[in-house]
């Protein structure tokens, strides 16, 4: 298969192809999607044939509006709690998992009584949504397992040959994923964190939980509240080591352990004092900035393909921070050293 490389004036061409059945890669607000029409059963499992997903790992319904989830029949009830989350964050970065109907698909639902719901607040996003007249099923559009696409050009890396068409609509501003946060347990639970954080969600709910598995690697046998959380994901293929202390510490360890095959994930404030290859996610302390450069560090990485060990600090668990945190653990595997232990 071709895949078609639209420009940002072309989202009827975009929704054209999702009414007829197609998978395009639109960009979001957070990372591009492999979107598909979500009511259409067929249509969402090309997207986890491109991607090689795990067909127990359920996708998210786009919407581009509050007011599709009932016009389409989305959920079995609108919970108040919904009703408060989309008056403060939507449209945006922030995904509200609900009781389902049986308007959803089982491909898209992957075997539970829930269904994810996200209303994005890109422009090119939400237009496409509404042209095509359909809710969009879509997964950040990687390989599974792959740091997600923030550009077309990530995009095109990994679906090229396998998708209809990509949307080019520049790079995402976020640049990690939607916060997941479930209604349908007693306590509204965050399952993954990202652009909005668990601080602001607490301000406008009170009482809100983080899922074990946000922060900490599932035990053995443990079902995971969010399918996608038991997977190893974001890794790119150089071994990603993360170090746990403080700036001096990790300045002198990676230096200690340079080598052509080493690379430094780190900050600007880092770039003259390290003695290796290094890739920078902005300036210390500027969560929000290394949220937006993160996959792409670990893309560029990657395609410099002598490097094999990737030393990045353990970032702090503030904010948007917890976001980075969450994907640099599982790149890593769950590994991490202590330098105050060596
Ligand atoms: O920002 C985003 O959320 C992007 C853009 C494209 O909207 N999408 C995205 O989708 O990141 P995906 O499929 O890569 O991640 C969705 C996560 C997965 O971990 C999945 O297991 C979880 O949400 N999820 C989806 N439906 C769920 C449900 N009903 N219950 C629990 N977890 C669910
Ligand atoms: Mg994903």
């Amino acid at each position: 298969m071709k895949t078609k490389v639209l420009d940002k004036t072309q989202f009827e061409v975009a929704a054209d192809i999702l009414k007829h059945g197609g998978v395009v890669g639109i960009p979001t607000e957070t990372v591009y999607g492999l979107a598909a029409d979500a009511l259409n059963g067929k249509a969402v499992e090309k997207i986890f044939k491109a991607k090689g997903r795990p067909m127990d790992n359920p996708l998210i319904v786009h919407v581009a509006d509050f007011s599709d989830i009932e016009k389409f029949n989305l959920v079995s009830e609108v919970p108040e709690n919904a009703k408060i989350l989309a008056k403060a964050f939507w449209p945006g970065p922030l995904t509200i998992i609900m009781k389902r109907t049986d308007v959803i698909p089982p491909e898209v639902s992957a075997g539970l009584d829930t269904v994810a719901i996200r209303f994005p607040s890109h422009p090119i996003a939400q237009e496409i949504i509404r042209v095509a007249g359909t809710p969009l099923a879509a997964p950040s559009a990687n390989l599974s397992g792959s740091p997600s696409p923030t550009t077309a050009r990530h995009v095109l890396n990994d679906m090229d040959g396998k998708i209809d068409a990509v949307l080019d609509g520049g790079s995402c501003e976020v640049g990690v994923e939607s916060t997941v946060i479930t209604l349908a347990a007693d306590v509204p639970r965050v399952l993954r964190p990202g652009g909005i954080t668990v601080e602001e969600l607490r301000d406008v709910l009170g009482e809100v939980e983080v899922d074990d598995a946000v922060i900490h690697q599932l035990a053995e046998g443990v079902t995971a509240a969010s399918p996608g959380m038991k997977y190893k994901h974001y890794a790119p293929k150089a071994n990603v080591l993360l170090l746990k202390g403080s700036d001096d510490a990790y300045i002198s360890y990676v230096n200690s352990h340079s080598d052509d095959d080493v690379c430094a994930l780190c900050c600007d404030e880092d770039l003259l004092l390290l003695k290796t290859k290094t890739v920078s996610l902005g300036r210390r302390n500027d969560y929000l900035t290394h949220a937006r450069h993160l996959f792409d560090c670990l893309r560029r990485i990657d395609e410099n393909k002598t490097i094999r060990t990737v030393y990045s600090r353990l970032p702090d668990v503030e904010g948007v921070g917890l976001a980075v945190y969450n994907r640099l653990i599982r790149a890593a595997g769950f590994e991490v050293i202590d330098l105050e232990k060596i």
